[in-house]
């Protein structure tokens, strides 16, 4: 989509939506680079071979640690978040006798329209410099100020799951208004400018999110239009999708165990996972589909809730969804699980996590076996005798 705009981009894809070492090479094959949040996801993706002069590091308290990291690493930029890591990272990188290029995480103050979880973009927020507060500028000023940090642009995510492509837009303009006051006031110009993730999927059958062409061509005409207004050059633009990319690639299979009747009430149809595969719902209230794999021909002919098997009455993947009668030992589905599902996956009630296959052209390959018990108590101790 970018290359049709003719536009300097790069496309980073946000790694926290899932990843894992098949997940990382399949990234580097189709040319994207990464944007990791954490040392665990940095290490991953340069466990997979994945080139670090495409990687972008986040985070709103990177540790120490994780900075060294990421620095040795030669990580291309790292994305700063607040004045303490301003400090550190220049300690850090003078003491290696090196440079690191940066980016700023700007604060815009806009808020779409989405889970309020997963609004990052208003003023009251841990991430990021704020704009209004003039924090964001005193950054930049800090930043320049530095020697061993080398400012390449800025970075803004305003949040997740976003149908308004109006909301990108007004990320952009506040973006253009930034960079522009910023070239006034200290003669830095951006070369790269971010505009963070957030494309919302679908979901449910009657979700219409907008597409990713359209997505791409709201912001490069936008960004045309606010930089060109300004006298700027078009700077280097960079988007990281995480759900857009890996949402609706994949399907949660689940083995139906108990069905409950409870008359003129509810049935319940529990399946063995739940919430520590997918904690979405529990979450953020989201809905998915339903359907039964082995049934997809049959007539739709109950209304059912479809419960998870931990001990929690919240635990519910599903309320009232249409299915064929459901039988013990069917094969139920939810699609569009492939963001923040394994990625937040967990093991309440010590249920290990299901196995990740990757499947393409008729071929299957397991790239995360499923775990087993002995994965659940190996980092244990016994209480007494030899460890
Ligand atoms: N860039 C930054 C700095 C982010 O914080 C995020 C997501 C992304 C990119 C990718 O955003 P996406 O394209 O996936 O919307 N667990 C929540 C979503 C949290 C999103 C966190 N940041 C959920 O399940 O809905």
């Amino acid at each position: 989509a970018f290359e049709s705009e003719k536009v300097d981009f790069a496309v980073a894809y946000a790694a926290k939506a899932f990843l894992c070492v098949a997940m990382a090479q399949l990234v580097d094959e189709e040319g994207l680079w990464l944007d990791v949040s954490s040392g665990g996801e940095l290490y991953t993706a340069l466990s997979a071979g994945f080139p670090p002069e495409k990687i972008l590091f986040h985070g709103n308290n990177k540790t120490r640690h994780e900075l060294e990291l990421a620095v040795e690493s030669g990580v291309r930029y790292i994305v700063i978040d607040n004045f303490n890591e301003i400090e550190y990272l220049d300690g850090f990188v003078r003491r290696k006798g090196r440079k690191q290029q940066v980016l700023i995480r700007v604060t815009p103050g806009i808020i779409p329209s989405t889970h309020t979880y997963i609004q990052t973009g208003q003023m009251d927020s841990k991430f990021g410099f704020g704009l209004a507060t003039g924090m964001a500028m005193e950054a930049v000023i800090e930043v320049l100020s530095r020697e061993s940090l080398s400012l390449k642009g800025f970075h803004i995510h305003i949040g997740s799951q976003i149908f308004a492509l109006n909301s990108f837009e007004k990320a952009v303009e506040v973006m253009a208004a930034f960079v522009s006051e910023v070239k006034s006031r200290t003669g830095f110009e951006a070369e790269v400018v971010n505009f963070g993730g957030g494309l919302g999927i679908k979901y449910r059958i009657q979700d219409v999110p907008a597409t990713i062409p359209e997505y791409v061509k709201t912001i490069t005409e936008k960004a045309k239009e606010e930089f060109f207004a300004r006298n700027i050059s078009l700077p280097l633009l960079m988007v990281e999708p995480g759900r857009s990319i890996v949402g609706n690639t994949c399907v949660t299979l689940y083995t139906i165990g108990s069905i409950k009747e409870i008359p003129g009430i509810r049935i319940y149809v529990a399946v063995d996972g739940g919430m520590s595969d997918n904690l979405r719902p529990m979450l953020y209230g989201a809905v998915y589909e339903a359907v039964i794999a082995n049934k997809m021909k049959k007539d739709l002919e109950m209304k059912v809730t479809v419960a998870g098997k931990h001990c929690e009455s919240g635990d519910i993947l599903v309320k009232d969804v249409w299915l064929p009668e459901p039988e013990s030992g069917d094969i139920l589905a939810i699609p569009a699980t492939g963001a923040y599902g394994y990625a937040m996956a967990n093991n309440y009630n010590l249920q290990p996590r299901p196995e990740v296959i990757f499947v393409t052209k008729g071929k299957a390959r397991t790239v995360i076996r499923r775990e087993t018990y002995d994965d659940l108590i190996r980092n244990n101790f016994k209480l007494h005798g030899e460890k």
